[in-house]
C-alpha cells in the first residue's frame, strides 16, 4: 500500500507543469527575495542540496555563487522538468527530504523553499537533514506559516494533526493540494534545537503571514536520544 507521502507527492506529479507555468509567469515573490538575502557570501567550494527543488528554479542562483549543487524532489515530474530546464545540473534525483541516499556529513548547506512542510513527520526530516549535513553546516528553509495553515484548517484545532487543502496562487486552472498542518513547536523543539542553533528567523509581511524562514546551523556535538 502506498505510504501517505507517496500519495502526497503524486499531487505534484500531476500538477508540476502547471506549477512551473504559474511561477515563471509571475515576478520573483517576496519570499524568494527574503530567502536569497540570507546568502551574503560566496558558496565557492560548498556542496549544497536543494531539498524539494521542484522544477529547479533556484539551482542557477546557488551555482552562480560557486556551489556544487544537488537537487532532490519526490515528484518525478518536477525532477524531469528540472532536468529539461537545467541540463547542466547532473545531480538531480527523485527522493524526499525525510529519507535520502546521501552519506553522513555530506553537505555544507541544505536549502529548502516551500517544501519541508510537506514532510508528514518533521522530526524524521530534521533527523535526516542533520545526518547529511557536516558539523557547522547550514540548513536554511522557508515553509508555509503555521498561522496561515491554521486558518485554512476547517476544524480550527491548532494542535490537531490534519491534512489541509491549499490552493496554489496564480495557477490556471486553479490547483488545490492537500498537505499536513504543522505547529511552530514541530519546527522549534528540544529535538531540533539540541541539534541545531537558530541563527536567523523571518516571517512574511502579509496581513496573515504566508511563510517563515529559519536559518539553522548544525551543532558540532549534541546529546543523542
Ligand atoms: C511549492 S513546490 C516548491 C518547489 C521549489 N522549491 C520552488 O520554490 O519552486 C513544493 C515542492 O515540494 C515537493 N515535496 C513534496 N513533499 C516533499 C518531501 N517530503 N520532501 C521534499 N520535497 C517535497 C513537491 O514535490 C514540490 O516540488
Amino acid at each position: 500500500m502506498a505510504r501517505p507521502w507517496e500519495a502526497f507527492f503524486e499531487q505534484y506529479d500531476a500538477e508540476g507543469r502547471l506549477y512551473k507555468q504559474a511561477q515563471t509567469s509571475s515576478p520573483m515573490r517576496d519570499h524568494r527575495r527574503a530567502f536569497r538575502a540570507q546568502f551574503n557570501g560566496s558558496l565557492k567550494g560548498k556542496r549544497l542540496l536543494d531539498g524539494g527543488c521542484g522544477y529547479g528554479s533556484d539551482l542557477p542562483f546557488y551555482a552562480k555563487r560557486g556551489a556544487k549543487v544537488y537537487g532532490i524532489d519526490p515528484s518525478k515530474t518536477m525532477i524531469e522538468l528540472a532536468k529539461q530546464s537545467y541540463p547542466d545540473f547532473p545531480n538531480l534525483s527523485v527522493q524526499p527530504v525525510q529519507k535520502t541516499t546521501f552519506p553522513d556529513r555530506y553537505f555544507d548547506v541544505v536549502t529548502s523553499i516551500y517544501a519541508l512542510h510537506n514532510a508528514p513527520n518533521l522530526r524524521q526530516a530534521f533527523r535526516e537533514l542533520h545526518r547529511i549535513l557536516k558539523p557547522k553546516g547550514v540548513l536554511l528553509f522557508l515553509v508555509q506559516h503555521p498561522l496561515f495553515v491554521f486558518l485554512l484548517n476547517k476544524n480550527k484545532r491548532y494542535h490537531g494533526k490534519a491534512m489541509v487543502r491549499f490552493t496554489i496562487p496564480d495557477m490556471r486552472p486553479p490547483c488545490t493540494i492537500a498537505q499536513p498542518a504543522h505547529t511552530f513547536s514541530d519546527y522549534f523543539n528540544e529535538f531540533v534545537l539540541e541539534r541545531f542553533e537558530l541563527q536567523a528567523f523571518e516571517e512574511g509581511h502579509e496581513a496573515v503571514p504566508l511563510w517563515f524562514l529559519a536559518k539553522l546551523r548544525k551543532r558540532e556535538t549534541h546529546r543523542c536520544r
